[in-house]
């Protein structure tokens, strides 16, 4: 059968009747739109859809909160539904939909599809009726939503012990066989927490008690190119510690790396080796798309000499040597950095390397003259005071008609709440550093106390919602 390709999309929620499913399909715009505005393989589905909820309303009216599921092809979900309809609505469902839609199943409708895809499908329906915030009261709402701690040290855990890698290699197993294999871990506790991972969608369940890999534990993997295994084992582990001195830093506005670390949080990087080097990956696994967004977003064939401030192993300044073959670049980071940055994203080009310079130093006191300066994740660490400074030194050094391109988050104004992920963001960097994420407003503030002027916000897809905040000199 083929994988599981696209994520759960619940439409109607768990406690609805056949009239109420009605009206939300026509909330949507999916009741007068069949077939319609549809890619390839969607007007089927949407017809299906159409069908099940008329089935329901009319011959069921039971409570209902099914998903559309896409597991490689639509006519391989079709029988899934009929199937989960045939266990969660004793009647014959199932055979319902053999026989409305038989036309279109047969090929894929085997005995073996039939099993394999009701026990995939049933996990999606669970998951789905759990993610439908809509059907749970605010009680439940809040206790979910503050378990979320919980989420982040068991995700962060199994990938600690490289459970994604080993299903991506391995394909299925169970806990038992995961541990057979070397993982170090109790069969028992691995399951219960590979179960409890697989309730949120992080793998898949199958009743034979193995677990697989879906969208989600794919990208906990090392080899993945979207990758954020490491900063998923830094959030669920060293900074979630910090969380822990949430209510200190409330009352005192000031952060509390020392409280929880034993020294101020750069420091402490400097002080373990080992720390600042899952610090550099985690950032790098991070940081993969917006570097994607510097790459197709700014043009730097104008551009003699970039310098990439604080731009720890390198990733984007090689990129960006990689893509502009006349172009020289500086990676300045903190001199404790510099070694780490070099052993760990070593530059075996010779074209890049003989173009890329390496300074270690503290850009709050110099940075390189060059006629473009990036600074990515960088202005989110520091309060305003330190960023004037950062800013007005690069000012001082830029050639010629220069550009400043920062890369962070853009929080919505007041009374938006929107940009959830930059504000959580936002309390991390005040818990570990003093820094914090800024609107628009205090960007353009920033920018023209250092003699900038913001020409281009450009938003990007990425896990914090951050952006391009593009200046030249006023
Ligand atoms: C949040 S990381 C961002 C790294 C990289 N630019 C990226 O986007 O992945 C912040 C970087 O600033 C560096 N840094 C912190 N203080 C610094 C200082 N005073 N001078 C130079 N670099 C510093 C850190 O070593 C780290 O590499």
């Amino acid at each position: 059968m083929a994988p599981l390709t696209t994520a759960v999309r619940p439409f109607a929620c768990s406690s609805v009747s056949g009239k109420d499913s009605r009206r939300d399909r026509s909330d949507r715009g999916h009741g007068g739109n069949r077939g319609q505005n549809q890619s390839h393989g969607e007007p089927a589905r949407a017809n299906l859809r159409e069908d099940l909820l008329d089935h329901l309303s009319t011959e069921n009216r039971r409570p209902l909160c099914p998903a559309i599921v896409l597991i490689g092809d639509l006519h391989v979900i079709e029988p899934s539904i009929a199937l989960l309809l045939s266990s969660s609505f004793p009647g014959g469902s199932s055979d319902y939909y053999r026989e409305r839609r038989s036309g279109e199943q047969r090929s894929l409708y085997t005995r073996e599809t039939e099993r394999q895809t009701k026990s995939r499908f049933e996990r999606i329906y669970m998951q789905s009726t759990s993610a439908a915030p809509q059907a749970l009261p605010p009680q439940a709402v809040i206790v979910q939503m503050v378990m979320g701690g919980w989420v982040a040290r068991a995700i962060s855990d199994v990938s600690r012990l490289n459970i994604p890698d080993q299903l991506k290699k391995s394909g299925p197993m169970t806990a038992a066989e995961l541990v057979a294999g070397g993982v170090d871990a109790n069969p028992e506790a691995l399951q219960r927490v590979m179960r409890a991972c697989a309730s949120v969608g992080v793998f898949t369940e199958a009743v034979d008690g193995s677990f697989g890999l879906t969208e989600l534990s794919d990208v906990l993997t090392a080899d993945s190119p979207l990758s954020v295994k490491v900063i998923a084992q830094e959030i669920g582990g060293l900074w979630l510690k910090l969380w822990t001195a949430l209510a200190d830093a409330i009352r005192t506005g000031e952060p509390q790396a020392r409280q929880v670390v034993g020294m101020e949080w750069w420091d402490y990087l400097k002080a373990n080796p080992k720390e600042m080097e899952t610090f550099g990956e985690a950032m790098n696994s991070n940081s993969l798309n917006s570097m994607r967004g510097v790459l197709d977003n700014c043009d730097f064939s104008k551009v003699k000499k970039v310098a990439d401030i604080g731009g720890g192993f390198g990733h984007l300044v090689v990129a960006l040597l990689e893509k502009y073959p006349n172009l020289r670049g500086v990676l300045l980071d903190m001199p404790d950095l510099i070694p780490v940055a070099k052993h760990s994203f070593a530059v075996s080009d010779p074209n890049v390397s003989s173009r890329l310079e390496y300074m270690g130093a503290d850009m709050f006191e110099t940075v390189p003259r060059a006629d473009a300066y990036v600074l990515k994740h960088i202005v989110h660490d520091w309060d305003d005071e330190r960023c004037l400074r950062l800013l007005r030194n690069c000012h001082a050094n830029m050639d010629g008609d220069g550009r400043l391109i920062c890369v962070d988050s853009v929080l919505p104004p007041t009374g938006d709440i929107g940009g959830t992920a930059a504000k959580f963001l936002d309390l991390l960097m005040m818990l570990a550093i003093r820094g914090k994420e800024r609107t628009r407003k205090q960007w353009e503030e920033l920018y023209d106390a250092a003699g900038f002027r913001i020409i281009n916000i450009t938003p990007l897809q990425d896990n914090f919602g951050t952006s391009i905040v593009e200046g030249v000199k006023q």
